[in-house]
């Protein structure tokens, strides 16, 4: 193309998709799902209500979420051969394992080729009972445990925590993780579900469609973060005194390093999810009797607030609110993507709706047209 037509560096604030499902005001923190403000949804859905808020473009009745919760949990029990396929595979990080086990998962799925609204509606709930499963089980596994038979009788989130650590969760652990998976479900077209639309436009299939979401997500200026923040506090250490954590955000600022589960592409104030987490994540260490991480968290956001003005994003509290939850933080990222699935899905859903290739293009940086061509014993 020529060259008097620049791209915005990360395409920032280019509306590349018209969408129904996710309202985002970055200015004044805004983030609604058709409409329902997050605050309102994190107090009072679950994540399966908002999973049918996703997909249907509404909320569902007491009987159309039960038949929701139905379809999910017939969902969650996996395909022997992936469990044994996860066995077999070399130690490799979570996120690798989700996603190659999320091609997997499609050779056993009987919709897998048929791309009909209902057959990809039907593979929407599927992949969203299956990816959580996929994680718990992994997590099981690392821990050295054997997988764990979901139980129908359980929610999303409290079934999840269950096939992890074989144990049924308490109702406040199970409450923390729901508000995590409503808040991670969707957000506009963050660059994971950019990658799913761009791969459903080309009508592809859906597991193909989230496959590309999951290793986009992966990456640490996305869903990578949440990780990236524990270790980052576990590297400081639980005893760290607050001076070292002074002197290690400071040098890491004026050596322009990021501090991950800061800033935001969109959000130019506090991003409303983080709000939720960080009182999540009070509520969970006095609850077990240490608030260390907690305010460490704290003492690090007054920090760098006060120095770059830049705000927590969901992925800096999500990681002491999961480390006191007891999850391992090779599972942080794995768990961004059990709820985003259902975002991701949605997306693909619509676009498969009304859909038209994406296909943009560059601004031309390369050598001048044209150039000889010479054979190859002539250069
Ligand atoms: C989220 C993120 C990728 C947004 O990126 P972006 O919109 O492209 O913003 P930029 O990376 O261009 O950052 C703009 C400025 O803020 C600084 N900045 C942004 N995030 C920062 C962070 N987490 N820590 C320190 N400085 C940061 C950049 O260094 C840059 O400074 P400069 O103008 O002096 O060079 C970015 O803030 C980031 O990398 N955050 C850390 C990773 C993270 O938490 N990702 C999860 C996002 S939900």
């Amino acid at each position: 193309m020529s060259s008097d037509v620049k791209p915005k560096a990360g395409l920032e604030d280019v509306v590349a998709a018209s969408s129904a499902i996710c309202y985002l005001d970055g200015a004044r923190g805004v983030l609604a799902y058709c409409g329902y403000d997050i605050h309102d949804l994190a107090q009072g859905a679950s994540f399966e209500e908002v999973c049918y808020l996703l997909w249907h473009r509404r909320l569902p009745s007491r009987a159309e979420l039960g038949d929701l919760q139905s379809q999910l949990a017939a969902a969650r029990p996996l395909p022997e051969p992936v469990i044994r396929l996860m066995k077999g595979l070399p130690p490799s990080d979570g996120m690798d394992i989700l996603r190659t086990l999320t091609s997997a998962l499609a050779h056993y799925d009987t919709d897998a080729a048929d791309n009909s609204p209902q057959a990809n509606y039907r593979k929407a709930v599927r992949l969203t009972g299956q990816l959580a499963s996929l994680v718990a089980t992994y997590g099981r596994l690392q821990a050295g445990g054997g997988p764990i038979q979901p139980d129908p009788a359980l929610g999303h989130a409290a079934n999840f925590l269950y096939m992890l650590t074989g144990t049924r969760p308490n109702a406040l652990s199970t409450r923390a993780l729901d508000i995590a998976l409503v808040l991670h479900a969707d957000h506009e077209l963050n660059a994971s579900t950019f990658a799913a639309r761009v791969a459903a436009a080309t009508l592809t299939d859906l597991h193909s469609a989230v496959v590309g979401a999951i290793g986009t997500l992966k990456g640490p200026l996305h869903g990578g973060a949440n990780a990236d923040v524990m270790r980052l506090l576990i590297e400081l250490g639980e005893d760290a005194p607050p001076d070292r954590i002074d002197d290690a955000i400071r040098s890491r600022l004026a050596k322009k390093v990021k501090i991950p589960g800061f800033g935001h592409r969109v959000y130019r104030t506090e991003d409303p999810r983080a709000t939720h987490l960080r009182r999540m994540s009070r509520e969970l260490g006095e609850r077990a009797g240490n608030t260390r991480w907690y305010e460490m968290s704290q003492r690090i956001e007054r920090l760098v607030t006060g120095e770059k003005k830049l705000y927590p994003n969901v992925d800096f509290y999500s990681a002491s609110t999961y480390y006191t939850l007891g999850i391992p933080v090779d599972l942080y990222t794995p768990i961004f993507a059990v709820s985003r699935v259902s975002g991701w899905t949605a997306h693909c859903l619509e676009q498969y709706e009304n859909n038209r290739l994406i296909r943009p293009r560059t601004d031309y940086l390369g050598p001048q047209y044209p150039q000889t061509f010479l054979p190859l014993d002539q250069r």
